[in-house]
Protein backbone atom coordinates (compact mmCIF):
# COMPACT_ATOMS: atom_id res chain seq x y z
CA UNK A 1 0.00 0.00 0.00
CA UNK A 2 1.46 3.18 -0.98
CA UNK A 3 2.36 6.00 1.84
CA UNK A 4 1.03 8.59 -0.52
CA UNK A 5 -2.82 6.80 -0.08
CA UNK A 6 -4.45 6.10 2.59
CA UNK A 7 -6.35 3.06 1.21
CA UNK A 8 -6.68 1.00 -2.34
CA UNK A 9 -9.54 0.32 -4.23
CA UNK A 10 -7.87 -1.93 -6.49
CA UNK A 11 -5.38 -4.53 -4.13
CA UNK A 12 -5.78 -5.53 -0.85
CA UNK A 13 -5.10 -3.35 2.16
CA UNK A 14 -3.28 -4.23 5.20
CA UNK A 15 -1.48 -1.72 7.74
CA UNK A 16 2.10 -2.67 7.74
CA UNK A 17 2.82 -0.97 11.29
CA UNK A 18 0.14 -2.22 13.60
CA UNK A 19 1.47 -0.23 16.30
CA UNK A 20 1.03 3.06 14.21
CA UNK A 21 -2.44 2.33 12.40
CA UNK A 22 -4.33 5.64 10.47
CA UNK A 23 -7.52 6.37 11.43
CA UNK A 24 -8.72 4.50 7.75
CA UNK A 25 -7.35 1.38 8.90
CA UNK A 26 -8.69 1.41 12.32
CA UNK A 27 -12.36 1.61 10.87
CA UNK A 28 -11.68 -0.74 8.24
CA UNK A 29 -9.36 -3.54 9.55
CA UNK A 30 -11.18 -6.99 10.94
CA UNK A 31 -10.17 -8.02 14.38
CA UNK A 32 -10.42 -11.22 15.39
CA UNK A 33 -10.61 -13.00 18.86
CA UNK A 34 -10.19 -16.48 19.29
CA UNK A 35 -8.10 -18.80 22.24
CA UNK A 36 -4.52 -19.14 21.58
CA UNK A 37 -4.23 -23.26 22.52
CA UNK A 38 -7.89 -25.14 21.44
CA UNK A 39 -8.45 -28.81 21.93
CA UNK A 40 -9.23 -31.04 18.32
CA UNK A 41 -12.50 -31.38 17.23
CA UNK A 42 -13.71 -29.48 20.45
CA UNK A 43 -15.85 -26.06 19.42
CA UNK A 44 -14.27 -22.81 20.14
CA UNK A 45 -15.44 -18.94 19.82
CA UNK A 46 -14.15 -16.90 17.27
CA UNK A 47 -15.19 -13.51 17.13
CA UNK A 48 -14.79 -10.68 14.13
CA UNK A 49 -15.35 -7.06 14.58
CA UNK A 50 -14.37 -4.16 12.59
CA UNK A 51 -14.02 -0.75 13.66
CA UNK A 52 -13.75 0.58 17.36
CA UNK A 53 -10.10 0.60 17.52
CA UNK A 54 -9.32 3.78 19.47
CA UNK A 55 -13.02 4.54 19.28
CA UNK A 56 -12.54 5.12 15.40
CA UNK A 57 -16.06 3.06 14.10
CA UNK A 58 -16.59 2.43 10.52
CA UNK A 59 -19.84 5.01 9.46
CA UNK A 60 -23.40 2.48 8.58
CA UNK A 61 -25.12 4.37 6.08
CA UNK A 62 -26.68 4.10 2.58
CA UNK A 63 -24.19 4.39 0.71
CA UNK A 64 -21.23 3.90 2.96
CA UNK A 65 -20.84 0.47 4.95
CA UNK A 66 -19.13 -2.81 5.59
CA UNK A 67 -20.46 -5.24 3.35
CA UNK A 68 -19.36 -8.25 4.94
CA UNK A 69 -16.97 -9.67 6.95
CA UNK A 70 -15.34 -13.43 5.83
CA UNK A 71 -13.02 -15.64 7.60
CA UNK A 72 -10.27 -18.19 7.13
CA UNK A 73 -8.09 -20.61 8.62
CA UNK A 74 -5.50 -20.85 6.33
CA UNK A 75 -6.46 -20.62 3.00
CA UNK A 76 -10.24 -22.48 4.03
CA UNK A 77 -13.54 -20.40 4.05
CA UNK A 78 -14.85 -20.61 7.42
CA UNK A 79 -17.38 -18.00 6.84
CA UNK A 80 -18.78 -14.95 5.16
CA UNK A 81 -21.22 -12.66 6.85
CA UNK A 82 -22.71 -9.94 4.51
CA UNK A 83 -24.76 -6.86 6.29
CA UNK A 84 -27.08 -4.34 5.30
CA UNK A 85 -26.43 -1.02 5.63
CA UNK A 86 -28.31 1.08 8.77
CA UNK A 87 -29.97 -2.24 10.15
CA UNK A 88 -26.99 -3.97 11.34
CA UNK A 89 -25.82 -2.97 14.93
CA UNK A 90 -22.01 -2.63 13.96
CA UNK A 91 -20.30 -5.43 12.16
CA UNK A 92 -19.61 -8.19 14.34
CA UNK A 93 -19.51 -11.67 13.78
CA UNK A 94 -19.53 -14.59 16.48
CA UNK A 95 -19.29 -18.10 15.76
CA UNK A 96 -18.31 -21.90 16.57
CA UNK A 97 -15.71 -22.95 15.08
CA UNK A 98 -13.59 -26.74 15.14
CA UNK A 99 -10.09 -27.50 13.94
CA UNK A 100 -8.46 -30.22 13.69
CA UNK A 101 -4.74 -29.10 13.32
CA UNK A 102 -3.75 -25.67 13.97
CA UNK A 103 -4.32 -22.62 11.83
CA UNK A 104 -3.71 -19.30 10.93
CA UNK A 105 -7.01 -17.35 11.26
CA UNK A 106 -7.56 -14.87 9.36
CA UNK A 107 -10.31 -12.10 8.26
CA UNK A 108 -10.88 -9.61 5.65
CA UNK A 109 -13.81 -7.13 5.35
CA UNK A 110 -15.03 -5.53 2.35
CA UNK A 111 -16.19 -1.62 2.60
CA UNK A 112 -18.51 -0.29 -0.63
CA UNK A 113 -16.29 2.84 -0.57
CA UNK A 114 -12.90 1.82 0.72
CA UNK A 115 -12.07 -1.59 -1.14
CA UNK A 116 -10.83 -5.13 0.62
CA UNK A 117 -9.24 -5.07 4.29
CA UNK A 118 -7.28 -7.71 6.15
CA UNK A 119 -6.78 -7.70 9.63
CA UNK A 120 -3.62 -8.91 11.82
CA UNK A 121 -3.69 -12.90 11.84
CA UNK A 122 -4.27 -15.34 14.89
CA UNK A 123 -2.21 -18.09 15.53
CA UNK A 124 -4.85 -20.65 16.67
CA UNK A 125 -2.70 -24.06 18.04
CA UNK A 126 -4.37 -27.68 18.41
CA UNK A 127 -3.12 -29.36 21.13
FE1 LIG B 1 -15.26 2.72 4.52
Amino acid sequence: MSAAKDFSLTELNKPEDWGNLIDMAKKHVPIIEAPAKVKAKEPFTVKVKVGGIDGVEHPNILGHWIGWIELYAGDRQICRIDFAPEVSNGYAARLDVTLNSSATLIARSFCNLHGLWEGQEKEVTVE
